[in-house]
């Protein structure tokens, strides 16, 4: 079965049981600013399964595009994916752990027509945090899978989070047995041989998980479920890998057609990433030094680095990019009209970083050689960060090229090389800072506290039920989503810009206090996701017109700000409004 055929059936089985079908979010999250892609399906959800109502209503599937790069060293083996599309469905506070096993058990056997023998679950083992989920388990029995094909994990199997803190639960894993030999007695769905591959999984989200690291119950419990698509299919259509079905096999063959080197490691590297780059740079993001930034550059320069090594034509990368968009033409129809603007970004990109490698290259060799020659297998910190210092040679390509060479290198010392000489981020994982901006430079903080005078602001010249939905910040702009109604109109505009002006040249304090949470709700702090936020919270007050619980950073007096002027509002998602401004 295709991918997409796959991905048609999902949707339509859960429209069928009462879902209603939501479209992909962006690869780039709009509204949060924890994560620098997203990452799973739930992740544009959360505010909804913290129990914000959503307007689709209580039901929900989509296919969502994600991107993890945590593993990004991994990729090269049949397995481990950057880019992936999980099919999900959710349940907010509606169906629970009894109708999701069942909806899952009838698609994968009578929709998927997946043989009942093939399919093994797991189940939450149980600990002081919660209790072993019996419950679960009877559902399967239910439903039709014997107890010998139910096993029994702890947390690090069995409970699934998002990042540190936020909601959570335990969950219940369905693997697919490949049919290959067992590895030994003990062979189970938890061990890596590879006869059991997971090919669902449905998390009971009903706790939050504090910053303290306890659990809190939420308000609503949710079923939050997620199926990979790349690796489903490959089941399906029993290949060994997804680097054999049709979505990488075209990119896979012609690399293969193009290259004087047979190694499929450099190959799977090569298709992988850029399948994940041409998906980043369609959603609107550029290569540059920070961030997800960053991380597409790091895709590109990989990718361009595993086709050297191939030998292959560099130029051919445009007939690359192109063949793959019309690989992934009937999943992400959209790439088409993206084609020539993703063709520029991971070209050029390449060019800049062809010039880097040639340079580098030789000096790496020279230090190895060094390296070697007194003995040792580990190449210093300091030869590599003057490799970038000097010949703007990436830590993490030296760090590959050390791998080929069977040298270590130690990247927690390099990083922190880094820190001290650079000051820039250089965020290797999705994970952000919490508070809610992403790095905090002047302007960010002169937009963030302009946030929040605008948040006050439309409460008093729109309607007092406007309430953040989001936000993100940059040098250059403010965006901020917030739930309204109705477009709002020019006079509203008017007097929103004016008011927030008004309050600027009134030259107001900004102050911060710390108090327990549920003061900080009762004194009529304003927040956006309360459940959140640790028990202890910053509260920053602008004169007496703003309150809100937040992170900071903040300017002291409202002065600093400038003047301030929307430049657009426009509709986000159904009930949600977004404006974005800037100071001047
Ligand atoms: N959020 C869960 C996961 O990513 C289920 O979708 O596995």
């Amino acid at each position: 079965m295709k991918a997409i055929e796959i991905r048609n059936k999902y949707l339509k089985f859960f429209e069928k049981n009462g879902h209603k079908i939501i479209p992909s979010a962006p690869l780039i999250p709009e509204n949060d600013s924890s994560v620098l892609f997203t990452t799973a399906g739930m992740q544009p959800l959360i505010m909804y399964l913290l129990g914000e109502k959503h307007p689709e209503g209580k039901r929900l599937t989509d296919f969502q595009k994600c991107l993890r790069t945590n593993d990004i060293d991994e990729v090269g083996d049949n397995r481990h994916l950057t880019y992936f599309e999980m099919l999900g469905n959710w349940s907010l506070g509606d169906y629970f752990k009894e109708e999701s096993i069942k909806m899952s058990y009838d698609f994968l056997t009578k929709e998927l027509q997946i043989p009942s023998e093939k399919i093994s679950v797991t189940c939450f083992a149980g600990d002081e945090d919660c209790p072993r989920d019996e419950t679960t388990a009877n559902c399967w029995k239910k439903a039709g899978i014997p107890k010998e094909r139910i096993y029994y994990y702890g947390k690090e199997d069995n409970w699934w989070i998002a990042g540190e803190t936020g909601p959570c639960g335990p969950d219940t894993e369905m693997f697919y047995d490949t049919g290959k030999e067992a590895c030994g007695p003990n062979c189970q769905p938890s061990c890596n041989c590879g006869k059991y591959v997971e090919i669902w999984n449905n998390v009971f989200m009903e706790f939050y998980r504090n910053n303290d690291g306890t659990y809190s119950k939420l308000k609503q419990h949710n079923v939050d479920t997620g199926m990979g698509l790349e690796r489903i299919t490959f089941l399906l259509e029993g290949k060994s890998d997804p680097f054999e079905t049709e979505l990488f096999k075209p990119v896979m063959d012609e690399l293969k057609k193009l290259s004087k080197k047979d190694i499929i490691e450099s190959r799977r590297i090569a298709t992988e990433h850029l399948r994940a780059s041409i998906m980043i740079a369609a959603d609107g993001e550029k290569p540059s030094n920070i961030d997800r930034g960053y991380i597409l550059r790091r895709l590109i320069r990989r990718m361009t680095r595993h086709m050297n090594k191939l030998e292959i034509d560099l130029n051919e990368l445009t007939n690359l990019i192109e063949l793959n968009i019309n690989s992934l033409n009937e999943l992400y129809p959209y790439l088409n009209d993206k084609k020539e603007q993703i063709k520029k970004i991971i070209t050029e990109e390449k060019d800049k970083f062809i010039k880097t490698l040639s340079r580098g290259e030789k000096e790496f060799n020279k230090v190895i050689a060094k390296i070697k020659s007194e003995g040792k297998d580990t190449i210093d910190s300091k030869s590599i960060f003057k490799l970038y210092e000097t010949y703007g040679f990436p830590p993490e390509v030296t760090k590959d090229l050390a791998t080929e060479n069977e040298m270590k290198v130690n990247m927690d010392e390099i990083q922190q090389l880094f820190k001290e000489h650079q000051n820039k981020s250089r965020a290797g994982s999705e994970q952000k800072f919490k508070g809610g901006l992403a790095s905090s430079g002047e302007m960010e903080t002169k937009y963030h506290t302009a946030t929040h005078l605008l948040n006050a602001a439309l409460k008093i010249t729109v309607n007092k039920d406007c309430h953040q939905r989001g936000s993100n910040i940059t040098s250059e702009r403010m965006r901020f989503d917030f739930s309204c109604d109705h477009k709002l109109t020019p006079e509203e505009k008017k007097a929103t810009e004016e008011l927030v002006n008004k309050w600027i040249k009134e030259d107001l304090i900004v102050t911060n206090t710390e108090m327990k949470k549920e003061d900080a709700i009762k004194s009529g702090a304003e927040c956006m996701f309360i459940e959140r936020y640790p028990d202890i919270v910053k509260v920053y007050s602008i004169g007496d017109v703003s309150k809100e619980i937040c992170g900071g950073p903040h300017v002291t007096r409202t002065s600093e700000l400038g003047e301030f002027k929307i430049k657009k509002e426009e509709a986000s998602s159904a009930g949600v409004r977004r404006i974005k401004a800037v100071l001047i």
